[in-house]
């Protein structure tokens, strides 16, 4: 059957989409080429706040159509359980994010309307990856235990398993074959990679200096040849540990980039959250980063309009910010999550304060960004090649190991860069989300 797969939400998602179309080619379904031809419209779901929830929800809704065979995966699916009928009484099929592998046997039964919420996820499923393309991204390490107060994902997506060092090295060794230059490892807290389960087996314990689970799987990472930049996402700041740092300094492959998402700059609020650091170790943790590499990129996340969160806290996450200097930053506005030990406190900052300081971060992040940029101007970077711009198609585009995007003109170029190739840029420009350079 011709099918399309629509996702919303997170890279987890992305991946698992991604994931769901390798089985679905495997199992002999073909991919739609436009909405009309489709079969099978299958919606992957996210359930982070209210609003990335009723997104998807009501792209599966608009999409139900007689004659097509409907599905809804991901986050949304295991909040609701058996509710999402109720939400879409005409809706054929619901899996829960790890019963993604399920799809293809559920379109081969045919039997309507189908439900699975289980947790298991088959090791095969995890590896199945679409041919094509210079990027990938690779699940190493799937659901969440820490339990922070206002987060919904561990109800979501399961206790934390990692998957076994030798099943993860033979993936990217796999990837690397097939042209696959730079890979991106995923976990909602993914240094927190082989601490819960052993994750690395006798085959792969080389005599380095590095004991922690995750460094170790960097570094083996980096032995593969063809691979050219590794990236990972997201973490947790109390993984920042040495031996990481050390990673960095030693691997030129692990990309300098860490999305660290910080929440907040009030030790109050963050004690509220259940985060287990402060303020203080967050900013010494990140500049054990910074003071290798002024350049090392520090993207991060931050919720304003927490329960209780006062004039006072939020002048403080202002203030970490700017003392971080981050050089990125997505500001998610609180939304109760059914469930979470946050949703029992009253939501009251209102809506209208939750958008001013929303907007006053992203001003402070737009000035910062500029900055951070500008101190660039005059340096080299190695971008790997992503094609022509978005924006201005007379211009290539691409990214440095920060992830910063960099556009070069198109005429000034000796020849069309292939996909995934590295180019040296000088900066000649910069701009808040983007920086301007040319080939050397
Ligand atoms: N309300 C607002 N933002 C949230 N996030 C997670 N849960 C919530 C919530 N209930 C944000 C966090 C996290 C990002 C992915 O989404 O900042 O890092
Ligand atoms: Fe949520 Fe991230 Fe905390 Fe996990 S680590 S509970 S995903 S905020």
């Amino acid at each position: 059957m011709k099918f399309l797969v629509h996702t919303y939400g997170c890279q987890m998602n992305v991946r698992d989409s991604e994931a769901v179309e390798a089985l679905m080619l495997a199992a002999g379904h073909e991919k739609a080429a436009n909405e009309d031809e489709t079969e099978v419209v299958i919606v992957n779901s996210c359930t982070v706040r209210q609003k990335a929830e009723e997104k998807a929800v009501g792209k599966a809704g608009n999409l139900i159509a007689a004659k097509k065979v409907t599905g809804l995966m991901g986050c949304a699916v295991k909040r609701m359980g058996a509710d999402v009928f109720k939400r879409l009484p005409k809706l054929d099929f619901a899996v829960a994010p790890r019963a993604f592998g399920l799809i293809p046997r559920i379109l081969a039964e045919g039997k309507f309307p189908r439900l699975e919420l289980g947790d298991d996820v088959a090791p095969e499923c995890l590896a199945a990856h679409v041919d094509g393309g210079w990027q990938a991204f690779v699940t190493v390490l799937l659901g969440c235990d820490n339990r922070c107060s206002y987060c919904i994902v561990p109800d979501v997506r399961g206790h934390e398993y990692s998957r076994p060092a030798k099943e993860v090295i033979a993936e990217v060794a796999a990837l690397a074959r097939r042209g696959v230059k730079e890979v991106c490892l995923l976990g909602q807290s993914v240094l927190r990679y082989g601490v819960r389960n052993e994750a690395w087996s006798a085959e792969h314990s080389s005599a380095d200096s590095t004991r922690e689970p995750f460094p170790r799987l960097l570094r083996a990472l980096a032995e593969i040849e063809g691979i050219e930049r590794i990236r990972f996402t997201s973490a947790h700041p109390s993984g920042c540990t040495d031996e990481l740092v050390q990673v960095y300094k030693d691997c030129p492959k692990v990309c300098r980039h860490l999305h660290l998402p910080v929440q907040s700059g009030s030790d109050r609020i963050l004690k509220e959250m259940g985060r287990r650091y402060t303020r203080a170790a967050y900013l010494a943790a990140i500049r054990k980063l910074r003071d290798f590499d002024p350049a090392f990129a520090i993207t991060t996340d931050v919720i304003v309009g927490y329960p209780g969160e006062t004039e006072a806290d939020f002048e403080a996450t202002r203030s970490l910010m700017e003392e971080a200097g981050f050089d990125n930053a997505f500001v998610f506005k609180y939304s109760p999550r059914p469930g979470t030990r946050s949703a029992q406190l009253p939501d009251d900052v209102p809506t209208a304060e939750k958008e001013r300081r929303d907007q006053v971060l992203l001003a402070d992040q737009e000035a910062r960004g500029q900055r951070r940029n500008a101190a660039l101007v005059g340096t080299v970077r190695e971008v790997l090649a992503e094609g022509p711009s978005k924006r201005n198609p007379a211009r290539w585009s691409g990214r440095d190991g920060g992830n910063r995007i960099v556009v070069w003109d198109r005429d000034a170029a000796a020849r069309a860069p292939a996909l995934g190739e590295r180019v040296q840029l000088r900066i000649t420009a910069a701009h808040p989300q983007i920086l301007i350079g040319e080939t050397i």
